[in-house]
């Protein structure tokens, strides 16, 4: 047993309030905020533009810290640490995915994989073997010496997903992963989300404007005025 299994979820946030200037005042993204995340669960957070989904994401990525309240990840409360724990922590546990892959334009799609290995001090060979067997995974394994300006959007989704397993996460955290794909990719894309979610017992958040994501989500919350609601699944699965 791990500290991951039994009753401790991957990602908790426990009473989180942010509140960012706008104008003259300050206005409240999030408000008292609380969720938990477990092990192999896909949640998917809804909300309009601007209603603060990349904030929360931020948070629980530890790339920016609340007004107030806790995240913790695999039970390991964060507000006390400094900066280099916090950073160590997330490359340990937490692995975001954005929209547009931000891949290194200068790097093939092995190399993108093989640099997080070299972040984290894993030995070159252990990583490229590791690096071609997630890109094969993912479905992109003959596009290995590709450089992303010769990728399809698709194609450059799937690498940095592969990118974000790389590190082994128990936390995976994607910001509108579908948002630049046509409705086949989204679907692909959503997929493989979801089984990667399955096999790998990631406790995985999509926050998402596109309505694609949610047919694949064991939870839907929607993010309004600071508030998150649990609004169900209507005709999933
Ligand atoms: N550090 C900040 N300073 C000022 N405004 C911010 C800051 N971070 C986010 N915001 C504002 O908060 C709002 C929510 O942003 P965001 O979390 O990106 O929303 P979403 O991802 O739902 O579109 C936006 O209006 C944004 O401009
Ligand atoms: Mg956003």
């Amino acid at each position: 047993m791990t500290e991951n299994e039994g009753n401790t979820p991957a990602l908790a946030l426990r009473d989180l309030s942010v509140s960012v200037p706008d104008g003259q005042q300050t206005r409240i993204l999030l408000d008292h905020v609380n969720l938990e995340v477990a092990a192999g669960e896909l949640l998917a957070i809804t909300g309009s533009s601007g209603s603060g989904k990349s904030t929360l994401l931020a948070l629980a990525g530890l790339l920016r810290r609340p007004d107030s309240g806790e995240v913790t990840i695999c039970g390991e409360r964060t507000s006390d640490l400094g900066e280099r724990q916090r950073t160590d922590l997330r490359r340990r546990q937490v692995s975001i995915v954005y929209q547009s892959a931000n891949l290194v334009p200068s790097l093939t799609a092995v190399e993108q994989l093989e640099l997080v290995g070299h972040i984290n001090r894993e030995k070159r060979k252990t990583a490229r073997t590791r690096a071609e067997s997630l890109l094969e995974e993912l479905g992109i394994g003959d596009r290995w010496n590709q450089l992303p300006g010769r990728m399809s959007g698709g194609e450059r989704q799937r690498v940095g997903i592969a990118r974000a397993l790389m590190s082994e996460p128990s936390v995976l955290l994607a910001d509108e992963p579908v948002a630049s794909l046509d409705p086949e990719l989204s679907v692909q894309i959503a997929e493989l989300l979801a089984s990667e979610t399955r096999s790998r017992n990631l406790a995985t958040v999509i926050v998402t404007h596109d309505e694609v994501p949610l047919n694949y989500a064991h939870r839907h919350l929607h993010l309004e005025a600071g508030k998150l609601t649990d609004v169900g699944l209507a005709d999933v699965r």
